[in-house]
């Protein structure tokens, strides 16, 4: 049983998309930041600067290989592409890229108060689009689909990626 796991830079919109998405197939929704926030009992950003990333690193593949059991939709964290083991799963899973500008994720990250990126706070503009540039290649290499966000609503997302699930994953289609 496969899961809807949407990857992606930070800011890329996994979270909303991922909301919205599992309310219109009428499946379970898993955020793996919001998660790992309530398992950690502090925010990813307080974690990082305590415990170091490697450590949220360990953290997110056991939570990974945990929600992989059941089926739903899921919203990672943008580096969690980065550890093998985890490519190694989500080589197995329906994973959906959602691409978007440089530019654009970069002011969205920035501007966000209420989810501030460890990543984005040590880093500048210019080296986040580098990080960007490097999993660019993960994302691509993992997804069975990639979406350009950049000019398309939500809704518009949702509907490109529900068709493309009816046409590829019987599991996920409801034949009613
Ligand atoms: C990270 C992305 C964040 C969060 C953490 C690390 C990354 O999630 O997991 O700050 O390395 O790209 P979002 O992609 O939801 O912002």
């Amino acid at each position: 049983m496969t899961s809807l796991v949407l990857i992606g830079f930070m800011g890329a919109g996994k979270t909303t998309i991922s909301k919205k998405l599992a309310a219109r197939l009428d499946q379970p929704v898993i955020d793996m930041d919001d998660y790992l926030v309530q398992q950690l009992g502090c925010s990813i950003e307080q974690y990082f600067a305590t415990f170091g990333e490697a450590a949220f690193r360990d953290h997110e593949t056991t939570l990974l290989k945990t929600i992989l059991q059941k089926k739903a939709v899921i919203a990672t964290g943008g580096g969690v592409v980065l550890q093998k083991e985890n490519q190694e799963l989500l080589k197995q899973q329906q994973v959906i890229y959602l691409k978007g500008e440089a530019d654009i994720l970069i002011e969205r990250i920035r501007q966000d108060q209420t989810n501030i990126r460890p990543l984005a706070l040590k880093n500048s503009d210019t080296k986040l689009r580098e990080i960007m540039w490097e999993r660019e290649k993960i994302y691509k290499s993992l997804a069975k689909i990639t979406i350009d966000t950049s000019k398309k609503s939500p809704d518009e997302i949702i509907t490109e990626i529900i068709k493309w699930v009816e046409n590829n994953d019987e599991n996920w289609v409801s034949r009613s």
